[in-house]
């Protein structure tokens, strides 16, 4: 039996798409459903993946909508609805647009899955993830953002990639934004146990922190149009399978800090425990004072996104 009835993701695009067809192969929930406004998205990419069952033998059932009624009974929620950044563009600069959108949908999550558990992965996401729990009026750990798992993903390739070891044997994280200031942590990092700072030369480890700090960027670029999906839509399957499974997982997430880390009051990359219930608790770690001015310089750059958003009409 699945361990959940229903997910839903919110946007199908190339990272909602994605992130459906691993739910789908790993038999997480009964029903997963995708929603989209464009008529024919949601609904074509739900049936391709269901017509994939019979030979990968999984029972979810998947459908696509365009109305947020579907949206009814969910246990989990995943936004990735919104517009993705072009080359030049910074995550900021989608703040209004996504905004608009992640405000309605947060009031559907609201008035018909009250229960939810809610991931968001719009960007600029710490200013989303703050604004899905605000219109949602959640409580805090039941919404939860996409960042470190992302940005740890990336930063353990890179590692894995220097040392020519398994991406699955180093370990680690990336906290702060999910932004330009974000905060690779490499006193906290290691391969099996083993600490990085062991293993690698200053000159290496600072180019490994430097890519994964323009990692998002360095897909950008790549692809020219629309931003990265299968090591997002991974990340966001990580996430979700912690809810699903009741696994107690410590992750690095957009999660809400209330004195945790000498800050309060707003969403940022932070270690925390994952259940069932959403983010149980932020395990405060010791970091570096290099590792914790970095950190406030990014909790800084994300306070400056929300005076934005207090800023706009809602
Ligand atoms: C990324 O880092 C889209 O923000 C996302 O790839």
């Amino acid at each position: 039996m699945s361990a959940l009835s229903k997910i839903v993701v919110l946007g199908a695009g190339m990272v909602g798409g994605s992130l459906a067809q691993r739910l789908a192969e790993s038999d997480l929930a009964s029903e997963v459903v995708l929603i989209d406004i464009i008529d024919g998205l949601p609904q074509g990419k739900a049936l391709d993946i269901q017509e994939s069952a019979p030979i990968l033998g999984f029972s979810t059932r998947v459908t696509g909508s365009t109305s947020l009624d579907a949206i009814a009974g969910a246990d989990v929620v995943v936004e990735t609805a919104g517009l993705a950044r072009k080359p030049g563009m910074s995550r900021s600069d989608l703040l209004e647009k996504n905004a608009a959108i992640v405000k309605g949908h947060a009031e559907a999550v609201r008035a018909k899955a009250p229960k939810a558990v809610c991931i968001v992965v719009t960007n600029p996401v710490d200013v989303m993830t703050y604004y899905f729990r605000e219109v949602s009026g959640f409580p805090p750990g039941r919404v939860f953002g996409e960042s470190g798992t992302l940005d740890t993903a990336r930063f353990r390739t890179f590692v894995a990639d220097a040392l020519h070891v398994a991406p699955r044997d180093v370990t680690g994280f990336v906290l702060g934004t999910h932004g330009d200031t974000m905060v690779p942590i490499l006193s906290l990092t290691s391969v099996a146990g083993v600490p990085l700072t062991k293993l690698l030369p200053a000159d290496k480890l600072e180019a490994i922190v430097k890519r994964t700090k323009g990692g998002g960027g360095e897909i950008v670029n790549l692809l020219k149009s629309g931003s990265a999906y299968y090591a997002p839509s991974a990340s966001q399957f990580e996430m979700i399978q912690a809810v699903a499974q009741n696994e107690h997982r410590l992750l690095g997430v957009t999660g809400w800090v209330n004195g945790e880390f000498g800050e309060k009051g707003l969403y940022i990359g932070v270690p925390v425990v994952i259940g069932r219930e959403g983010v149980e608790r932020v395990m405060e770690v010791d970091l570096t004072p290099a590792e914790k001015t970095a950190f406030h310089a990014s909790v800084e750059a994300v306070r400056a996104d929300l005076a934005i958003l207090a800023k706009m009409p809602h």
